[in-house]
């Protein structure tokens, strides 16, 4: 059991990671038009060309297919060993409404991730599809992949309303991981307890805020 949660813990977190920077390359969109452009696009070549980012980016694909396929093992387990869902817990630091639907968040996040490897990534790195920004030579303009997507008002709100889940799952996972991974120091609880609310509402205020400016841009 501690193996699996383990795993789950440290993909999580190498997840976290990756949305960071993720997170931080997609501010650039928020930059006035003709330098968002160029640093945007700069920065995707950038991440399709350089044999180190290609490694980095197998881990990545590695942590997002282990971490749901541990996370769904664990679930089940719990669901086995505990049938009567309708138990009363009264442990209240273990038993949020979130903690007790970690499954449920899971799914509507990998929902979002098919969709949005959909929009961006099979277009952008599989070359699968049409889109506007790429054109028959398969040269790929990504700004205006993203810019001309964050037109259309249901993705928007699909992009935004999705951050929802993303934050509740990320507020909930990080302060789990830290625990699985031995961190159990009483203090050192209540200040990782605030450094995961403060990071969750980062990544999922700063994801979900971008398509609506990128809207009204
Ligand atoms: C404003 C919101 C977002 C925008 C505009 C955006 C944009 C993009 C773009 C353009 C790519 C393709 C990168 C390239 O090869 O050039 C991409 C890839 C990806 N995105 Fe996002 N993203 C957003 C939010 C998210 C969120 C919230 C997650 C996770 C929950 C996520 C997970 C991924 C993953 C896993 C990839 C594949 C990475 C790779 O192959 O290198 N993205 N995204």
């Amino acid at each position: 059991m501690f193996l699996r949660k383990g795993i789950i813990a440290a993909t999580g977190l190498f997840l976290c990671m990756f949305l960071v920077v993720h997170l931080s390359a997609n501010a650039i969109l928020l930059l006035p038009e003709e330098m968002a452009r160029e640093m945007y696009n700069a920065y995707s070549t950038t991440l399709r060309e350089s044999p180190l980012i290609k490694i980095v980016a197998y881990a990545l694909y590695a942590s997002i297919i282990f971490h749901i396929i541990y996370a769904a093992i664990v679930t089940f387990k719990n669901r086995k060993a505990k049938p009567n869902k309708y138990v009363v817990n009264h442990n209240q630091e273990n038993s949020t409404w979130t903690s007790q639907n970690m499954g449920l968040i899971g799914i509507f996040i990998l929902l979002f991730i098919v969709i949005h490897l959909a929009n961006f990534w099979a277009k952008v790195k599989l070359g699968l599809g049409e889109s506007v920004g790429i054109d028959v030579a398969g040269n790929v303009d990504v700004y205006e992949v993203t810019y001309s997507l964050f037109q259309n008002i249901y993705y928007v709100l699909f992009y935004t309303i999705l951050m929802v889940p993303l934050g509740l799952h990320l507020n909930h996972g990080l302060k789990s991981a830290f625990k699985t991974l031995g961190f159990y120091h009483r203090k050192g609880l209540r200040v990782l307890t605030n450094v995961s609310l403060v990071y969750a509402a980062i990544i999922s205020i700063g994801f979900g805020i971008i398509p609506v400016i990128v809207y009204f841009k």
